[in-house]
């Protein structure tokens, strides 16, 4: 759990940020309507989240800076018998009060009223620039003498690229519960089942074990589906002897895990998956071993580039000289996406990559980001050995950078041809 001197110590963080004389408005996230009457799950917005800790809709969080002093306002939802009867408690404000270490709490039925004088003679005015709703549209209204418009989403990205002690074992936490559902994929009988039911078992676990959700929709994909890179149907038969992609990682109390591991359906590699399988493997272990402070991502994912290109040379996928293959990009065919992405909060965490004068933000101590090579081969591309044909592989860890190196959170999740086939 993440406590409320955290959030009080990432708020007071993020204020010192502000310019003076100006007003940071951060809304909650809202419920999406399914079909009628019926709503998606909800989940707290992220940023919204990081800095206060509250889980209600209907909710505002204010900063308003003067040059000596910030004051911080969470507006939430007023107690409602008759609405808490249907939809769930309300914290209420003076429970707010009481948990939330914030100068002031109002209800949001009032927010409104008061937003004039909120903005009231402000240089700035904070909010997400990527929210666009009609909440955001009343506030741009009522905005309109403030002269400059800035966006909340690097300062608060900033903030977010560097895990603490309590987030990093969040992660870990998520991640344990992922180790067990990877694993119970490996040991299960395969054979006459369809991947949405390996999917069920997986998602079973996360739910069993508290995880309120996945972090993102689990990808179950056998044979060729793993060369669709989204494959989210995971509705086919799972085939004897063929590999399964599964990328599938819990969310626990809003922190993610994001991990992939490639298994046959039978318990045992063919000697082409093997090949395959261990060249992407050790891809990934060498790329892992890379991560320490001050490396960029762009030199994990030219060495990634490398190292493949490498690999497929010598299986005979790709042909003629490394340096061609990588000057034409002829691997893109098969590895086509990056080497990895922050995660934390989100799975593809909103941070930023790049500083505002557009260098690369170097890895630094307290980053978490997943390392993810692969290799996807179409079944009907006639340029490549037929016994590597329909095989799609993707190796994924979630890696904590270090002070001197790093620290693979997902290390007990078995990943060599060895251990998953001693399931
Ligand atoms: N599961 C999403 C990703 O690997 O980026
Ligand atoms: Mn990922
Ligand atoms: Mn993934």
């Amino acid at each position: 759990m993440i406590s409320q001197k955290e959030y009080t110590k990432r708020r007071n963080k993020f204020a010192k940020k502000l310019d003076d004389n100006s007003v940071a408005i951060l809304y909650s996230a809202k419920y999406k309507t399914r079909s009628n009457d019926t709503e998606y799950p909800f989940r707290q917005e992220s940023n919204f989240y990081y800095l206060c800790g509250f889980r209600e809709d209907n909710s505002v969080l204010v900063f308003v800076k003067s040059k000596s002093s910030t004051k911080t306002m969470l507006f939430v939802q007023k107690k409602d018998a008759m609405l808490e009867l249907w939809n769930g408690k309300r914290v209420g404000e003076i429970e707010a009060k009481r948990i939330f270490d914030v100068d002031e709490v109002s209800t949001s039925d009032i927010f409104m009223q008061k937003l004039p004088e909120l903005l009231q003679g402000k240089n700035t005015l904070y909010f997400d620039f990527a929210s666009k709703d009609e909440r955001m549209n009343a506030l741009l209204d009522q905005a309109k003498t403030i002269p400059s418009h800035k966006d909340i989403m690097p300062l608060i990205g900033y903030m977010r690229l560097i895990k603490s002690p309590s987030e990093i074992m969040m992660i870990q936490e998520a991640l344990e519960i992922t180790k067990k559902a990877h694993h119970k994929a490996m040991k299960l009988q395969k054979i006459g089942k369809k991947e949405y039911e390996l999917q069920a078992e997986i998602e079973y676990i996360f739910k069993k074990n508290g995880a309120y959700s996945d972090a993102y929709t689990s990808i179950v994909a056998c044979a060729n589906a793993a060369n669709t890179l989204h494959y989210v149907e995971n509705s086919a038969p799972l085939v004897d002897r063929a590999l399964i992609l599964i990328d599938a990682g819990c969310e626990l109390e809003y922190y993610a895990s994001d991990i992939t591991r490639t298994i046959p359906v039978n318990g045992t590699f063919s000697k082409a998956q093997k090949e395959l399988y261990e060249m992407v493997l050790d891809v990934e272990l060498r790329i892992i071993e890379m991560i320490k402070p001050k490396v960029k991502r762009s030199q994990l994912q030219a060495k990634a580039v490398e190292l493949l290109c490498k690999g497929m040379l010598d299986l005979g996928i790709l042909k003629g000289s490394l340096k061609k293959n990588i000057k034409k990009e002829t691997y893109k065919k098969y590895y086509p996406h990056g080497i990895g992405h922050w995660m934390g909060l989100d799975v593809h965490d909103q941070c930023p990559y790049k500083y505002e004068n557009g260098q690369e933000i170097p890895l630094m101590s307290g980053m978490v980001l997943t390392i993810e090579p692969g290799i996807y081969i179409d079944k009907d591309d006639k340029k490549v050995p037929k016994k590597y044909r329909g095989i799609g592989i993707r190796i994924e860890d979630d890696i904590l950078v270090t002070q001197n190196g790093y620290e693979n959170l997902s290390r007990e999740i078995s990943k060599s041809v060895k251990e998953i086939e001693s399931y």
